[in-house]
């Protein structure tokens, strides 16, 4: 393992630029719903984010991935993007009902070809490939039947993985089965201010078990048909989960938080087992009958890093009637996301914010990769997703200036470089998002791309940070 002190500074580097390791991954993220479009094409069926959003009142402004940014035609252009930005990887997702229309049977041939294309392309360019089994668009059908909090959709999903491991495998050797399970369970099925919508705290529970197995599952398809090189992860949305004082009762909420947020998802994964808290946490509305033997044992299994999406901290306390409303960042609803955490209180910490009102503060990142470090010390750590939403326009001279995203990846970088000085094995870093694109529950409204889109006429104006970050990533040093 390469570390930031074996490697030798450029040229020119003086003293306060940040030097990282050299065979550092720099990249660039997206997924399927965000960007693609073209929903009807080429026999790909619905998802659930096309139902939900084409559902009056749940997006904003009845926004939906119908178009998007029309990757799906012009991924030529945005490849050619990326190999100006000079990374050296870029992740996306397949979206399932493109590749396997029902979610059962076999694949479609033309759902294939384009990530076929697509990672070719890419290859050429030298870009590597990283391929996300799962971003949220479950086939409708499956929902149908029940969706994640039924046992037969971890099935489905471990049989889509061997399907497109068998397909792509031969060009793609990164894969990751699930994007933030954290969401797919408690936002879609808790608070339901994510698709499909539905607010059954006891369904959301059956969701993250039944993702969990989802995982465990793929991730033995994926090997059985991958080279012996593949590797292999699943990305969490990990919170850094801080407790507003020190008071016991405050200590607890942010335990009970960091149960339900992140060890319901550590534990089985990489321990083989769930926590005896989140368990007593949630007793009260199941007795978790649903983990049938043998579950934990399929859940864990080895990893070749874990990828870890983070755009901020959150700071919990215990409720106190009186000022102590939801406010965690998810998205408002009058259901909470976290079964067990009801007494819990969210609170924005002082200091500045992105557009979707997310405290800017990189040393929740510093601390969450030590944490890591110390809890899982073998694991290497791939960043995911890292970025920010910003109002971002059109001067008149052409040019979208974004000086504030610019900061913000300058101080999550800052925070990388030191974690790997004091000895987290990080890996890469993939800068959400590529593009503009549609942020879920808001729609179109947010934008977190480095690379402006205007919707109406799909062009592409690279922001400031483009031409930044591409510096940064061709020389693998941080700027002062
Ligand atoms: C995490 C999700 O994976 C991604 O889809 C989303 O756009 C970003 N967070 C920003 O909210």
């Amino acid at each position: 393992m390469a570390t930031a002190s074996d490697t030798v500074a450029p040229a020119g580097a003086d003293s306060t630029e940040r030097v990282f390791p050299q065979d550092f991954l720099w990249g660039t993220a997206t997924a399927a719903y965000q960007i693609e479009g073209a929903a009807d094409t080429d026999g790909r069926t619905p998802s659930i984010w096309d139902t939900f959003s084409r559902t009056p009142g749940k997006v904003r402004n009845g926004d939906t991935g119908d178009i998007a940014t029309d990757h799906y035609h012009r991924w030529r252009e945005d490849v050619r993007i990326m190999a100006d930005l000079g990374v050296g990887a870029y992740r996306f997702s397949l979206s399932w009902p493109r590749v396997q229309p029902t979610g059962r049977g076999p694949s479609v041939q033309k759902g294939l070809d384009f990530y076929r294309r697509l990672a070719d392309e890419l290859l050429a360019k030298g870009i590597q490939p990283v391929a996300t089994l799962y971003h949220w668009d479950l086939p409708q059908e499956l929902e149908d039947a029940g969706g994640w909090p039924e046992r037969e959709t971890a099935l489905r999903f471990s049989e889509y993985a061997a399907l497109a491991a068998e397909a792509l495998g031969d060009r793609v050797r990164t894969w990751i089965t699930l994007n933030e399970p954290w969401c797919s369970a408690f936002l879609g099925y808790a608070s339901g201010v994510h698709a499909p919508g539905r607010t059954d705290q006891v369904a959301s529970l059956r969701a993250a078990h039944h993702l969990n197995l989802g995982h465990g599952m793929a991730v033995q398809a994926l090997r059985a048909q991958l080279p012996a090189d593949a590797k292999v992860s699943v990305t969490l949305n990990l919170h850094h989960v801080r407790a507003l004082t020190d008071r016991s009762q405050d200590v607890d909420a942010a335990r009970r938080i960091d149960g339900v947020a992140n060890r319901v998802f550590t534990g089985p994964m990489l321990r083989g087992a769930y926590p005896e808290d989140v368990l007593r946490d949630t007793a009260h509305l199941t007795d978790w009958a649903f983990v049938q033997d043998g579950d934990t044992g399929t859940i864990r299994q080895p990893l070749d890093f874990l990828g870890v999406n983070y755009y901020s901290p959150t700071l919990v306390s215990a409720a106190s009637g009186e000022g102590s409303k939801r406010s965690d960042g998810h998205g408002a609803s009058e259901f909470s996301p976290w079964p067990g955490g009801d007494d819990v209180a969210f609170h924005v910490p002082q200091g500045p914010t992105t557009a979707m009102g997310w405290a800017v503060d990189p040393s929740g990142l510093y601390e969450l990769l030590m944490r890591v470090k110390q809890d899982f010390p073998r694991l290497p750590v791939m960043i995911t997703e890292n970025g920010a939403a910003f109002d971002d326009y059109v001067s008149p001279e052409g040019e979208v200036r974004d000086p504030e995203r610019i900061a913000y990846l300058h101080g999550h970088l800052s925070a990388v470089h030191r974690a790997i000085q004091d000895g987290a094995d990080v890996r890469g870093y993939f800068l959400w998002s590529l593009l503009d694109n549609f942020e879920w529950g808001y729609g179109y409204s947010k934008r977190f791309g480095t690379v402006y889109v205007d919707y109406p006429t799909q062009r592409r104006i690279p922001k400031s940070s483009a031409r930044w970050y591409a510096r940064v990533a061709r020389g693998g040093v941080l700027p002062p």
